[in-house]
């Protein structure tokens, strides 16, 4: 069989399984109420969802249960069809000042690693649509990473960002050592991790870890914004498009080209990229069907 059949049968049985989750999870008024996150959607076609941490005595940090709603939250969103992109905030104050140090504490060894400790995290990474970290005041340790778990940062001009587990004599678990040290090169994110320091949204945009800095009352809408952008396009194609972006940080440049190729051409088997084309020829906006 061609590879780019392959391609095609691959895009078109997650297409058949994203649609048979999504009549389970047709509609947010089947989202559980949560007692950490806030949920909603927004957006001129309601086609945005924003989580919302929302433990504030705690600087939103990121105790199991928080983090078991995030996920919970981020795969019916992944499974509603309705949605297009996913926003994670927290407050002006604290994106989120990391995993919860005082749950933590008596952990042992045998709990963190029998457990498989923040293992599930993992789940938003995973996620097949794109999602916005909109992230104003303290992004440390867990919150950095979890920032980082997105697709696209926006930060307020006031966010911080540092990876502080150093200070308490343990090292960043959910991703710090690996996706800043990709996204900011060694030096800065060996530094970083081995002093503590935070960075400011300034410095992180000039590094390559922000992508907007912004008010921080802008940072929410702008991110609202941008993901009414992406959800306006072919859901398809986007998730396509973001597989292969990530493919650039799990393999070498030769594999990633690869299955860029492959990708692209397997696009030339949709609905989205014949209309796309058509459209473009024909000067009028392109009806995507996400097929
Ligand atoms: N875990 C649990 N509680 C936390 C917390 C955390 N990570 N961060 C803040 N809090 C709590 C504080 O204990 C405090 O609660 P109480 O009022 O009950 O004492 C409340 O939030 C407010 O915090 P502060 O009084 O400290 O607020 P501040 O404005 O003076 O300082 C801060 C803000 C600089 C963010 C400071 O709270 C801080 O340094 N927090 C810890 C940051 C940290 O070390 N994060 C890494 C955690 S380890 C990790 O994330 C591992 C991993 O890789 C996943």
């Amino acid at each position: 069989m061609s590879l780019s059949r392959i391609a095609f049968i691959q895009c078109k049985d997650s297409l058949k399984f994203t649609r048979l989750l999504s009549r389970r999870f047709a509609s947010t008024s089947e989202l559980p109420k949560y007692e950490y996150i806030l949920t909603e959607k927004k957006g001129e076609k309601q086609n945005v969802a924003v989580i919302t941490l929302n433990r504030p005595k705690a600087l939103n940090a990121l105790c199991d249960g928080l983090m078991q709603d995030v996920g919970d939250a981020v795969s019916r969103f992944e499974n509603d069809e309705t949605v297009g992109a996913l926003v994670i905030t927290g407050s002006e104050k604290a994106f989120a000042a990391g995993a919860d140090i005082k749950e933590m504490q008596d952990h042992t060894f045998a709990i963190a690693a029998g457990g498989n400790f923040l293992g599930q995290w993992n789940l938003i990474s995973k996620c097949k649509k794109p999602i916005i970290a909109a992230v104003n005041g303290y992004a440390l340790g867990g919150g950095c990473e979890l920032a980082m778990m997105c697709d696209i940062i926006y930060a307020g001009d006031k966010a911080k960002f540092g990876q502080p587990e150093i200070l308490i004599g343990t090292i960043p678990g959910a991703g710090g050592t690996q996706r800043l040290t990709r996204a900011v090169g060694k030096s800065l994110a060996m530094e970083m991790c081995l002093t503590g320091n935070q960075i400011t949204a300034d410095i992180a945009e000039k590094r390559g870890l922000v992508s907007k800095v912004l008010p921080p009352d802008q940072v929410v809408p702008e991110a609202i914004k941008l993901g009414e952008k992406i959800a306006s396009l072919s859901q398809l194609t986007v998730s396509l498009c973001k597989d292969s972006v990530n493919t650039a940080y799990e393999t070498t440049l030769q594999e990633g080209l690869k299955y860029e190729k492959r990708t692209f051409h397997g696009t030339f088997s949709t609905d989205d990229r014949k209309e796309g084309m058509k459209a473009f020829i024909e000067k009028r906006p392109p009806q995507f069907t996400n097929s």
